[in-house]
């Protein structure tokens, strides 16, 4: 999708759809007098009837007096709009636009702010919310729905130097929604398709097409001879071998030191021989939405050319029951050399993500991000709308609830005390893979803090925000809007 700031004349701009935010009291904003006088005043009476309560719509087709096919105006209500009001008003208005015969909106923003958010984040986020609009999870159908007609976005700017500002603004929610949608359609791929030597081919495919990024995919073999005996016992019962993939961006001098993003890539989760219940198995397609993530973060930091040095490290495997899986009890070695006892197959993503995050210390990242659909426990906690949050150092951690917040994509921290470390013991091996059901989420974390080297980490449990269930069922790409806007930060 194009997007585009730059002056015009809302009267005379040739657009299939001409949007317009409008609040549902107050004065009308001087900059929408024009309109409203083209228009009979139009605008003033549908703010007085159907525009009364915030979200909802008049379409105008054919508007006398204007240029553009059609108008939209949406009320913003009668309260100020907060950053989620604003993010909820604009997806949904973006999902009826993407879904109209419209190839070109304008829109204009005058009439409406965002206390504490300057023009340049609305327009990042409008870019982002129309960005996503137009993803369809509709590959597999035989009879495919129609293709979004929706190709172009004009934001009216105040002037020249406000165009310049809103453009580059509007570049970075275009190239984070890319990464979005990259993250969504992974995720909503269905595992027979989509397992580790997929990913890997997809990984592949990144690297070849950027000169910026180089591949290295390492096979069971040679992750055998890395000793990751944690991450190996949990592919050993499925027919589809693990891969490590490795992918590293080149956009800073070579001494830079790298961030480095790891995600959890289990194609399928059945639970091993500790099987999952039936219901709902299906979605443990889904516990690939990490590695998903971080291929998101990268497909953005390469368009936008970020200056940095990043490396995306994902362990894919498919966790899977069969003669040759790991059984309830079985003591297994990490590459770190600390030995683990497997009391519950399920408990995979820390078995794989421990193994890897040793792995990364040999890059001397300058920070360590893992994200993970990892526990149940963390839905319970956090519900559908935080990711959990887990760090060793304060300033990444609070760093990334920033960006949550400013991406509209937040983060909630818990914490990684050593009371909850302690029940990770066991009596047969240096730690057990689960530590009982209190505070699921937080002694997984833990784990994962047992094989961190010696850099800043921080564990994004996604588990209960990366994807949606029930009617709207499909993967919502999160955290990429979060990691890109820290990626982003790294420079500002
Ligand atoms: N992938 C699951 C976590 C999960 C469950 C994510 C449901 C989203 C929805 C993970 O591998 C898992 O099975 N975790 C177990 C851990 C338990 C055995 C200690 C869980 O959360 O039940
Ligand atoms: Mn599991
Ligand atoms: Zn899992």
């Amino acid at each position: 999708m194009e997007f585009k700031a730059q002056s015009f004349d809302p009267v005379n701009q040739p657009a299939d759809c001409l949007l317009v935010p409008v609040p549902a009291r107050g004065a009308l904003a001087e900059a929408l007098l024009p309109l409203d006088n083209a228009t009979g005043g139009l605008i003033s009476r549908l703010r007085r009837t159907d525009l009364q309560s915030a979200r909802s719509t008049a379409l105008c087709h054919q508007p006398a007096g204007l240029k553009a096919h059609r108008l939209l105006l949406v009320s913003t209500g009668d309260k100020p709009l907060n950053d989620q009001s604003f993010i909820s008003l604009i997806a949904g208005v973006a999902s009826q636009i993407a879904r109209m015969p419209i190839k070109s909106v304008a829109i204009c923003l005058e009439a409406m702010a965002v206390p504490g958010r300057d023009r340049s984040w609305c327009a990042q986020q409008m870019a982002r919310l129309f960005g996503e609009a137009i993803y369809r999870a509709d590959q597999f159908k035989s009879k495919r729905d129609k293709p979004p007609t929706l190709g172009k976005l004009v934001l009216k700017s105040s002037g020249r130097s406000e165009a310049a500002a809103l453009n580059r603004a509007l570049n970075r929610g275009g190239a984070v929604a890319e990464g979005v949608n990259l993250a969504r359609e992974l995720g909503d791929m269905p595992a027979n398709l989509c397992n580790p030597t997929y990913l890997a081919n997809r990984a592949r495919d990144l690297a070849d097409k950027n000169p910026r990024v180089n591949a290295t995919i390492l096979d069971e073999k040679q992750m055998t001879e890395l000793k990751m005996g944690s991450l190996l016992s949990v592919s050993a019962g499925s027919d589809s071998p693990a891969q490590l993939i490795v992918l590293e961006y080149q956009g800073a001098a070579k001494a830079d030191k790298p961030v480095v993003l790891v995600g959890k890539g289990v194609t399928f989760d059945s639970g091993g021989i500790s099987l999952k219940p039936g219901a709902g198995m299906d979605e443990m397609k889904y516990d690939m939405c990490g590695a998903a993530s971080v291929l998101g973060a990268l497909h953005a930091a390469i368009a936008l050319e970020l200056p940095i040095n990043l490396v995306v490290v994902i362990p894919a495997v498919e966790n899977m029951p069969s003669g040759k899986a790991t059984r309830p009890g079985d003591i297994v070695t990490s590459m770190s050399g600390q030995t683990i006892e497997v009391l519950n197959t399920d408990a995979e993503g820390r078995l794989i993500l421990c193994d890897a995050l040793t792995y990364v210390d040999r890059f001397k990242p300058a920070s360590v991000i893992d994200v993970a659909t990892l526990t149940g426990a963390c839905v319970i906690a956090l519900g559908n709308h935080a990711h959990g949050l887990f760090s060793n150092n304060e300033e990444l951690a609070n760093r990334l609830l920033a960006s949550g917040e400013s991406a509209g994509d937040r983060a909630w921290r818990l914490p990684l005390w050593e009371e909850y470390d302690k029940q990770l013991k066991t009596n047969f091996a240096d730690m057990a893979n689960i530590g009982g059901r209190n505070a699921g989420c937080v002694t997984a974390a833990c784990f994962l803090g047992r094989f961190t080297g010696n850099y800043r980490w921080a564990h994004l449990d996604i588990a209960g925000t990366a994807w949606n269930t029930g009617n709207n069922k499909g993967a919502t790409g999160r955290p990429v809007p979060l990691l890109v806007d820290y990626l982003l930060g790294l420079n500002a």
